[in-house]
């Protein structure tokens, strides 16, 4: 490094204050701080600014409907149909500009333009082939597939003809893809024969298969995308029931779909998410209410115009990919990239690559991923011209303040703003960040809840707790892009996200508050940081997974007794996964079950969920009442100093995992 690095490095380091950046604020989509109190002072009906940058069919007659909490309804009376909107309305003006640019794995040089003109075909015709195959109005289709351009066809598709989609990201199992579509009662699957991994073809048809067989009815088609090329192929016979996309698409060539007129509260998508229990969540989204959101969240973070090229690297497959790779900016009638590979193939430059080449403007991306590439070195970052690059994001988990300036710097070059966006798949948009053009940024600190939003920081009671002490984060307000319901389970909906803090007898929305189940702190200018979640869920690589959905899985494997998962702290990935474990016989070392054991929980979930550690113990630190103390796991995976155990049933027993772990 230079002196005058060194210099720039003490001096950012000491920095907790950023501006945002003038030549950014000049251009800004919001450079007007007075827009939050304009949305206080003038809500609900500040949302209109977000309906209204959509087209509508029927305009709503109210705005939200809150008569009976919490079954909030937004833009009631409205109908609108989201194909239409993220397609067939930019023709006119955008029709031959690209909507989708795919990039492949570089097995070939396969990378793919979709105009807007394009995709509005493609969509057509699969719509067409979707109802000939008789997907009906609120049918659910699942999708399970990797990120090629096929995925977000069938989802625009599904939502031209009223057939909510529910996306099982394809890194999922066999048993997770199962699992989802006997929840949804889903009779489709639009899935693909294999994609590339690191140069090699991968058998994704055969992971599909696999799930069907565990599917509890009858399922009526399965569409395959045909992504490896000629002689990568793996040898599948399709079933009577499957088909080729590419053949039913051909078999409407040139068709037209008139788009379904949907009310605003109407589904547009399902998708399932961890909780406390083993049952995954069917988070259920909406037409108007969502769509709406995403736009306007689209268009006020992420500063999205329609002439940019905007990558968000997520996977389609999680609800920042629906969000923000698909519905929000396809709605502003934007360029959105899409990125079929991973960050370090063919080399650890791959995406900085992409942006030189595509002139990418903004980049969206998760802390796991910053941490990554500050591992590998500046040198990769610094090989390349990332001047297009206007605004950086980062979503999924906490960021630590070195990872943030490290970004600041080695990709934004201190000229772009970083938004550190918290939300949920339940909120289906952005909650609390910075506005780039407005607010100042503090690294570590995601920020003030957005306008129109209401976000507290509470104790157990439901207190706000002084600034800088740790609490429950609440949001007192509903906001459009906001779940309805669990699909199906409207009592779960309440259980989940609303009786901690409500008064759940009260008719008066007044009384009644949302709980993400996040631990967070609030300073004295509004900034919240998250500190993380407060239920049994683990965030591992910025993905959300049950640690009991991973114990019923190891607990399934014949020796086992009892399990016990909980996250530890790690370099890269933010959480992984510690799994102790007693055995049957009393073993204190099983090479070939743990094997095993890690093998079920990929079964079961995915690789994703593999344990960082399976520790096999005699016992379990367990309080008199029998309940485990995972508190302590935990501070054994992350090698910390155990706290009181003098409430335990067993003492002792905390000491011997401690030495076995750290092998002291
Ligand atoms: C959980 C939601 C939002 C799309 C991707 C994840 C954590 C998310 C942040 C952030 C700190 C964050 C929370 C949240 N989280 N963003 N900026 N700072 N924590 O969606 O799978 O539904 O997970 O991710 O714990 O509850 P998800």
């Amino acid at each position: 490094m230079s002196e005058e690095d060194v210099q720039l490095e003490a001096r950012l380091e000491e920095q907790a204050v950023f501006e945002p950046p003038e030549s950014f604020v000049e251009q800004a989509n919001i450079s007007d701080e007075g827009i939050y109190d304009e949305f206080e002072e003038n809500w609900p009906a500040c949302w209109e600014q977000a309906a209204d940058l959509l087209d509508w069919e029927d305009s709503y007659d109210q705005v939200l409907d809150d008569s009976n909490p919490p079954f909030y309804e937004w833009f009631t009376g409205g109908s609108l149909n989201a194909s239409a909107n993220c397609v067939d309305r930019h023709l006119d003006e955008r029709g031959d500009e690209a909507a989708i640019e795919w990039v492949g794995e570089p097995v070939e040089e396969d990378n793919v333009t979709y105009t807007y003109e394009e995709l509005h075909r493609e969509v057509n015709e699969f719509a067409a082939a979707l109802r000939e195959q008789g997907v009906g109005e609120d049918d659910v289709v699942t999708m399970y597939m990797p990120m090629i351009p096929q995925l977000p066809i069938a989802m625009l598709a599904c939502a031209r003809i009223g057939a909510p989609h529910s996306v099982v990201f394809a890194g999922f199992s066999a048993d997770a893809l199962a699992t989802r579509m006997n929840a949804a009662d889903s009779e489709y699957l639009v899935t693909c024969d294999g994609y590339y991994r690191r140069g090699d073809p991968l058998d994704h048809l055969e992971k599909a298969n696999e799930g069907l067989e565990g599917v509890d009815h009858e399922v009526q088609t399965v569409a395959v995308a045909e992504r490896l090329l000629d002689g990568d192929g793996f040898d599948h016979d399709y079933a009577d029931n499957q088909v080729a996309f590419d053949e039913l698409s051909a078999a409407h060539e040139g068709e037209s779909v008139e788009p379904v007129s949907r009310d605003a509260e109407d589904m547009l998508f399902l998708m399932y998410t961890s909780g406390t229990t083993g049952e995954p969540k069917g988070v259920k989204h909406t037409t108007g209410g969502y769509l709406s959101y995403a736009a306007w969240t689209s268009q006020a973070v992420l500063d999205i115009k329609p002439d940019d090229t905007y990558f968000c690297s997520a996977d389609i497959g999680w609800i920042t990919g629906h969000s923000y790779i698909i519905y929000g900016p396809l709605a502003l009638g934007t360029t959105t990239m899409m990125y079929e590979g991973t960050p370090d193939y063919p080399d650890k430059d791959r995406l900085w690559q992409i942006i030189e080449d595509y002139e990418a403007t903004q980049l969206y991306t998760a802390p796991t991923a910053i941490r990554a590439f500050m591992k590998w070195g500046e040198e990769y970052p610094d090989s390349h011209d990332l001047s297009s690059l206007r605004l950086l994001g980062t979503v999924g988990e906490p960021i630590n303040p070195r990872a943030w300036k490290w970004y600041y710097k080695h990709i934004g070059d201190e000229s772009c703003p970083v938004v550190d966006t918290w939300w949920q798949t339940e909120t289906g948009g952005m909650m609390l960040t910075t506005l780039p053009g407005v607010g100042d940024m503090k690294p570590g600190s995601a920020g003030p809840p957005l306008p129109g939003l209401s976000a507290d920081i509470v104790d157990v009671s439901g207190s706000p707790v002084e600034a800088g002490k740790a609490g429950y984060l609440v949001v007192n307000k509903p906001w459009p892009g906001m779940l309805r319901t669990l699909y199906k389970n409207d009592e779960r909906f309440i259980d989940e996200y609303w009786r901690e803090y409500s008064d759940i007898d009260s008719d008066d929305p007044e009384d009644w508050v949302y709980f993400p189940e996040d631990g967070a702190k609030i300073d004295q200018d509004g900034y919240i940081t998250v500190l993380g979640r407060v239920d049994d869920v683990l965030n591992v690589s910025g993905h959300r997974l049950g640690t009991m959905e991973i114990e019923s899985a190891i607990v399934g494997v014949e020796g086992v007794a009892e399990a016990a998962v909980v996250g530890g702290n790690h370099e890269i990935k933010g959480e992984a996964v510690y799994a102790y474990v007693i055995t049957e016989d009393g073993a204190d070392e099983d090479e070939e079950l743990r094997e095993r054991i890690i093998e079920a929980v990929e079964d079961a979930i995915g690789p994703i969920a593999r344990p960082e550690q399976v520790i096999f113990t005699p016992e379990l630190p367990k309080t008199r009442s029998g309940k485990i103390m995972r508190r302590l796991l935990e501070d054994i995976a992350n090698g910390e100093e155990l706290g009181d155990t003098s409430t335990l049933r067993n003492p002792d027993v905390v000491s011997d995992i401690a030495t076995k772990v750290r092998g002291d």
